[in-house]
């Protein structure tokens, strides 16, 4: 494997490309989210064996629900096939499962995959998995000012007293640190909608490999990348004046 200095505690990934990877080799864009399934198997493994401790996957949208149904059911299939298969997989690699977004638009069935999934690895202590579902970054963030609204008018808060630290608190990453690496897959480069919030010193990375086609190398490489880069967070570059 490779050098485990400075390595990002948190990765986010927009996974990008199944359609156009199908399109290409003249295939339904379905069979593009079957081999998409199998990439995400490929990376959560190589989070783990580096030691990874938060992966975040962003694998439906809140948009994603316009498009054709027969699409929108097929990728439903496949997350309660992947729900379900790698539960035991979750446990042997001390993985524990966690989900953002609005769960209460997913078929009940699936709801209640993921609430027994994230129950039966909640006391795993490796690599924490999230996979975005349903989710919408700007609805995240109005929710949480809705709930910080409640709270104020409640008694519970004074307005002074909001700042970043607790209005964090009130978004569904909530305890997790924010993610230090983005990669988005297929060469776009866009947010999309994903952890806007979040991502405000992330690093990004751009991948032109179609997500089924991104292999283990790909995301050290990824990794590597990650490593070399200076982050400064808005201030000066460092030595100069003897502090960062
Ligand atoms: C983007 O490809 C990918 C998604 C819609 C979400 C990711 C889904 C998977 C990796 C497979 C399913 C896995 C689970 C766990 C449900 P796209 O269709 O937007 O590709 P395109 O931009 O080339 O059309």
């Amino acid at each position: 494997m490779q050098a485990t200095s400075n390595l990002p505690r948190h990765v986010a990934i927009i996974m990008d490309g199944n359609g156009r990877w199908a399109k290409e080799r003249g295939l339904p864009r379905i069979h593009g989210h079957q081999k998409g399934m199998e990439t995400i198997r490929a990376i959560v493994r190589t989070a783990r064996e580096l030691g990874i401790q938060y992966l975040t996957l962003y694998a439906f949208s809140k948009e994603n629900w316009a498009r054709p149904k027969a699409e929108v059911n097929f990728l439903m299939n496949l997350l309660s096939q992947y729900l379900d298969s790698e539960l035991n997989e979750l446990n042997e690699n001390q993985i524990r499962f966690n989900v953002i977004g609005r769960l209460e638009d997913l078929p009940p069935a699936i709801q209640g995959t993921i609430k027994r999934n994230i129950k039966l690895t909640q006391n795993n202590k490796g690599l924490v998995l999230t996979l975005a579902l349903s989710y919408s970054s700007r609805i995240e963030i109005v929710n949480a000012a809705k709930r910080l609204c409640e709270k104020v008018t409640s008694g519970n808060l004074k307005i002074e007293e909001i700042n970043e630290a607790i209005f964090s608190k009130e978004l569904s990453t909530a305890g997790m640190p924010d993610p230090d690496l983005l990669i988005r897959t297929s060469g776009e480069l866009r947010i999309s909608n994903f952890l806007l919030w979040q991502i405000s010193y992330t690093e990004i990375y751009v991948s032109d490999k179609y997500w089924p086609d991104f292999a283990k190398q790909d995301f050290l490489n990824a990794i590597k990348d990650f490593q070399k880069r200076e982050r400064r967070y808005g201030r000066a570059e460092t030595n100069e004046a003897g502090h960062d």
